[in-house]
């Protein structure tokens, strides 16, 4: 069922127990395929929004010509078990007079934060809002943005909404490519090449994993699989520490990351991976996360 508006959706989750959502852009592809099954299995009903946020798009950016099908939502939201999918008009989210922007430091500012200024402010906007609305127990996040990740959990914690953020891990074509909408801007062959960018994050993990700890002996693992492809227009490839700081030493840290942004055939992509996998064992996630200031 599509609801459009606040009021329908607050009438349609009456008596429907726990409430998992899942926030989205639309254009589902199996990755939230993965987010909504996993809401599911921890929740009575499951909300999925799709609403393509004007605010978190840059001038130069692709809001216009930004993938959307909601026939296509629909079927996908509905096979993997939400139950509703929300989607509101632009109007209905920033009506006439609308004047409040939620931001978030910290997380927000590195990486992604500085190469699209105000991208962070225009997630963070939108996600406070849709979790005002939809008022669940749980919400899900796809740890392919990883950042956004972090910034949602600093916002959650640092705001005390009412919510537990459960990140949930990336879902990949056989070559490696990070599923993501955007991928639908890309022929067969271009993702078949795209996938040298998830190459370059296992050369970085492989290397981390056989004992380099330090961050540009690291780095350089991944560029060189990266100067293979003569499509990559890298903007970062970052070894980061739980709380998103490049350091030069990198610590044994289930939350230390490699993450890379790159433009290919016109489309910017983003993917990373934990720099450990798996966590330790007797580590896990949930403790992992328990510390302060990380994920
Ligand atoms: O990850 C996305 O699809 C979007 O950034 C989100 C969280 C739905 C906010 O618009």
């Amino acid at each position: 069922m599509v609801v459009k508006t606040p009021q329908a959706l607050r009438e349609a989750l009456t008596d429907k127990g726990r409430v998992g959502f899942v926030p989205t852009m639309g254009y589902l592809h199996e990755g939230h395929g993965a987010l909504i099954r996993r809401a599911r299995s921890e929740c009575d009903t499951v909300v999925v929004s799709v609403f393509v946020n004007p605010k978190q798009f840059g001038v130069n950016e692709d809001l216009s010509r930004y993938p959307r099908d909601l026939q296509r939502d629909l079927t996908v939201a509905g096979a993997a078990g939400a139950a509703l999918l929300f989607h509101p008009d632009v109007d209905t989210m920033y009506p006439p007079g609308y004047a409040t922007t939620v931001a978030v430091g910290g997380a927000s500012e590195p990486l992604e934060g500085s190469a699209r200024p105000g991208h962070f402010a225009g997630v963070a906007t939108v996600v406070l809002k849709l979790l005002n609305i939809v008022r669940p127990e749980r919400a899900y996040f796809g740890e392919k943005d990883w950042q956004q990740l972090a910034v949602v959990r600093q916002m959650v914690r640092d705001l005390n909404v009412p919510v537990e953020i459960v990140g949930v891990p990336t879902v990949r074509e056989v070559s490696g490519l990070a599923l993501s909408s955007r991928n639908s801007y890309l022929t067969p062959e271009q993702r078949e090449r795209a996938a040298v960018l998830s190459r370059a994050l296992r050369a970085v993990q492989a290397a981390a994993e056989a004992g380099e700890r330090d961050a540009a002996r690291l780095r350089q693992a991944g560029l060189a699989v990266l100067q293979t492809e003569p499509e990559v227009q890298l903007d970062y490839l970052a070894i980061v520490d739980r709380d998103l700081r490049e350091r030069e030493r990198v610590e044994l840290d289930p939350l230390a990351r490699v993450l890379i942004a790159a433009r290919m055939f016109g489309v910017r992509l983003i993917d990373n991976l934990p720099l450990f996998e798996p966590l330790p064992s007797g580590l896990d996630e949930a403790e992992a996360l328990s510390g302060t200031g990380g994920l």
